[in-house]
């Protein structure tokens, strides 16, 4: 019989729920083991396991959608198994297969399938792929032996309130070294935002803005989550950068907004002192969605965008479409489901 699971969909916020199966895949003597599913939520590993210690580790977030007519979606898993491999590189850990990796996600998604939440409630799985290094060592070295997994948690906004505007203050602090792992998704990168993000809570906003690390005259990213502005002759522009990590949501609301929308699109230097050029703003990412800026405080100042409680136009219909993809309302460019 068909498991059902009591959760209230919608009062769902972006926290951990404890789902029945898990992914596991084992690294040792230079060959992953054709990986299981596992009712164990725990990890038992070396006390001196190189991610406990070096921070050798990444990991990835991606979500299944529930369909209208109850069928399930992953949206690009495939790029967030490529940005895996991006970032075992950057850190020495063995790339896990894309194929794998995107079977994985499905065997997951398919032995928790009671707990995708249903179509138009606001809540979808999140899946957690991570890979870290474990097994005896002690020196600043390669760990031995790693572990690939995938969990899923039903989750709902990241943000509170979804898709209504919040405020973002400006960190003094940095999130990423110019030629550091910024553009990896390894978790020292959130560690340090940890106490910058708790700063910017403290202060009233939701989260912070991070500037880029060598001039700190350009947006980077806005907490976990890229930047986007719309400009006032409705271009869609987004920071380039090299330590800023690369979203697969923000590439996909790029080819969103040129294919569907018809506007321009730029990759190219935000300026902090320069936000008057933009009619609205947003962050995006696959846990935030699109999260609309109402506004940004830098320097004393808070530069309101569109508005502090209404979403915008063009903010809106990047939601409306990017999210009728997902859930198979609107056809789909070709490998994105
Ligand atoms: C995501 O959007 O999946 C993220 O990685 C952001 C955060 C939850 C770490």
């Amino acid at each position: 019989m068909e498991k059902i699971v009591d959760i209230e969909w919608s009062k769902l916020g972006f926290s951990y729920i404890k789902t029945d199966y898990r992914y596991i895949s084992y690294w040792k003597d230079g060959k992953w083991d054709e990986g299981t599913l596992t009712q164990d939520n725990r990890l038992h590993i070396s006390e001196a396991s190189t991610a406990l210690h070096y921070g050798q580790q990444c990991f990835e977030g991606l979500k299944a959608y529930r369909t209208k007519d109850g069928k399930v979606h992953l949206f690009r898993p495939d790029r967030n198994a490529a940005r895996m491999q991006d970032s075992c590189r950057r850190i020495m850990m063995p790339e896990f297969p894309i194929e794998r990796f995107v079977d994985a996600c499905k065997q997951v998604v398919k032995a928790n399938e009671a707990y995708v939440p249903p179509y138009g409630s606001g809540a979808t799985l999140y899946l957690r792929p991570f890979l870290i290094g474990v097994g005896d060592n002690l020196g600043v070295r390669p760990a031995p032996e790693f572990i690939f997994s995938v969990f899923c948690s039903p989750v709902g906004p990241y943000f509170k309130g979804g898709m209504k505007p919040v405020n973002f203050s400006v960190s003094d602090y940095d999130r990423a070294a110019p030629y550091g792992t910024g553009a990896a998704k390894v978790g020292g990168n959130y560690a340090g935002s940890l106490m910058p993000h708790e700063a910017a809570v403290k202060g009233g906003f939701a989260d912070c803005i991070y500037l880029d690390p060598a001039t700190h005259k350009k947006v980077e990213e806005v907490g976990a989550a890229n930047f986007f502005g719309i400009t006032k002759d409705n271009k869609f522009v987004t920071p380039k950068s090299p330590s800023i990590l690369p979203s697969i949501t923000k590439y996909s609301l790029m080819q969103v907004a040129k294919d569907y929308l018809g506007m321009e699109v730029e990759e190219r230097d935000v300026f902090i002192d320069a936000l008057d050029e933009f009619a609205e703003a947003g962050a995006c990412g696959t846990a935030a969605v699109i999260t609309p800026i109402g506004g940004i405080k830098y320097k004393d100042k808070l530069h309101v965008f569109y508005s502090e409680t209404e979403v915008g136009p063009v903010t809106r219909k990047l939601y409306e479409t990017l999210c009728g993809i997902q859930v198979g309302d609107i056809t789909a460019p070709e490998g994105w489901i």
